[in-house]
């Protein structure tokens, strides 16, 4: 467990010598970082002698031509080099600058380069805490899959008591400790991945499709990677970044899709269906453009192979995830597609509905389980929804009796 351990210029400053032992006493590795601010507060000294490692300071100052080279890309080494990046304490003034990605110190920039878990250990005033501003920020922070270990209430150093005291440091550290657990949880597995919507063509230059963006079956794929899964993400055509460490297979075709999980279904222990793929399409594609004419166009569409039901009769001991787009029943239609498919566990989800489902940044879920529970997950950002996910299926990886 490697933590790098950002601390910020608050008065709890000091707890985080505290926290920095706790980390240690826990097996973790912890290179600190200190701002500006958190130097006004307690020395560089000592934490250097507690984790026998050189702190980083700030970025550019007080430092020679060499140094600042290679400081240049230091950020860059101690992003790579960690599995967590632990903020504490995190100030107002941190935490705005976390969620509006400014970069001006070694913190921030590390923290825009960082791909791993982020833990975030708020400190402050409680009316700082409290503002509209504050938490807006950390609502942002939340959406992007970051923790946030609240403070706890009680007398502050400014003379009043409320909420917006740093964490008890041993909490903190056992949270970092059960978070990076988690985090390691799927190696050694390899998820194969469906997301987005397929094209089906009707002409060289026409196509039906759908209104999925991709973006939850992304985050699922960004999530599993992050918990060490080898992943291979097969997508239709989406607009989205490939998470770092993710293995992709463009397709367009439901056709495409089916051929590129089956060929890959070998190599796979857990399969998860987030794509939204075509029911119907024209099995013959004319090869010339359809001229238009007054009468119309009646189109003759034939189903397209049940990928999941597919994968669902040929899975072995692996463990199957289907979506279920529904716009009414939703536990209920849930139910019958895990059934009907053989599945572990099926995500259902509302469509057709503000804020919630394919185009959405954002998604309340259900999770039907094989074990007969239904499982609610509260809207959250598509990443938060998918760690939700990937915590379930790793319950279903631990328990015994898989239907195969
Ligand atoms: N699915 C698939 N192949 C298809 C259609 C759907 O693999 N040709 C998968 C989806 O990836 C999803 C699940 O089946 O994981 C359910 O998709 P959904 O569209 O909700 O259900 P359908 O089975 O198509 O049923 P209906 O459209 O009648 O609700």
């Amino acid at each position: 467990m490697r933590v790098a351990l950002g601390v910020g210029g608050g008065i709890a400053a000091y707890k985080a010598a505290e926290l920095a032992r706790a980390l240690l006493d826990r097996g973790a590795t912890v290179q600190v970082i200190m701002t500006d601010a958190a130097l006004e507060f307690v020395t560089p000294l000592t934490f250097a002698a507690l984790t026998g490692r050189k702190v980083i300071t700030s970025l550019f100052s007080n430092r020679g031509a060499d140094e600042v080279l290679s400081s240049a890309v230091e950020h860059i080494h101690v992003a790579q080099d960690n599995d967590a990046l632990l903020v504490a304490p995190a100030t107002a003034d941190l935490l705005a600058k976390f969620a509006h990605g400014l970069a001006g110190d070694f913190l921030t920039t590390t923290y825009l380069a960082f791909t791993g878990r982020v833990i975030l250990a708020p400190a402050m005033n409680t009316n700082m805490w409290l503002h509209a501003a504050t938490q807006a920020n950390l609502d942002v922070l939340r959406g992007r899959g970051h923790t946030v270990i609240e403070p706890e209430t009680g007398l502050l150093a400014c003379g009043t008591s409320g909420p917006g005291r740093l964490a008890e440091p041993g909490r903190i550290a056992d949270e970092v400790v059960r978070l990076l657990m988690a985090r390691h949880g799927l190696a050694g597995e390899t998820v194969l991945l469906t997301a987005g919507p397929t094209q089906e063509a009707l002409d060289p230059v026409r196509y039906i499709s759908n209104r999925s963006s991709g973006k939850m079956g992304y985050a699922l794929a960004e999530a599993a990677a992050l918990r060490g899964a080898r992943v291979i993400l097969v997508s239709g055509p989406a607009n989205l970044p490939v998470p770092a460490g993710v293995e992709l297979v463009r397709v367009k075709t439901a056709l495409e899709m089916r051929d590129a999980v089956m060929g890959r279904l070998e190599e796979a222990t857990i399969v998860i269906k987030a794509a939204a793929v075509a029911d119907y399409h024209l099995r013959e594609v004319p090869a010339e453009k359809t001229k238009k004419t007054a009468s119309g166009w009646m189109l003759s569409l034939e189903p397209t192979p049940d990928i999941l039901a597919e994968v669902g009769r040929n899975k072995g001991d692996r463990l199957l995830v289907g979506f279920a787009a529904e716009t009414q029943n939703l536990e209920a239609e849930g139910r019958r597609k895990l059934e009907a498919k053989n599945c572990d566990m099926v995500v259902a989800n509302l469509v057709g509905q503000e804020g919630t489902g394919f185009e959405s940044d954002s998604n309340a879920v259900t999770l039907v389980m094989r074990t007969g529970a239904n499982v609610a997950v509260p809207r959250g950002s598509k990443r938060v929804i998918a760690e939700r996910i990937l915590d379930q299926v790793m319950t279903l990886r631990q328990a015994p009796g898989r239907t195969s």
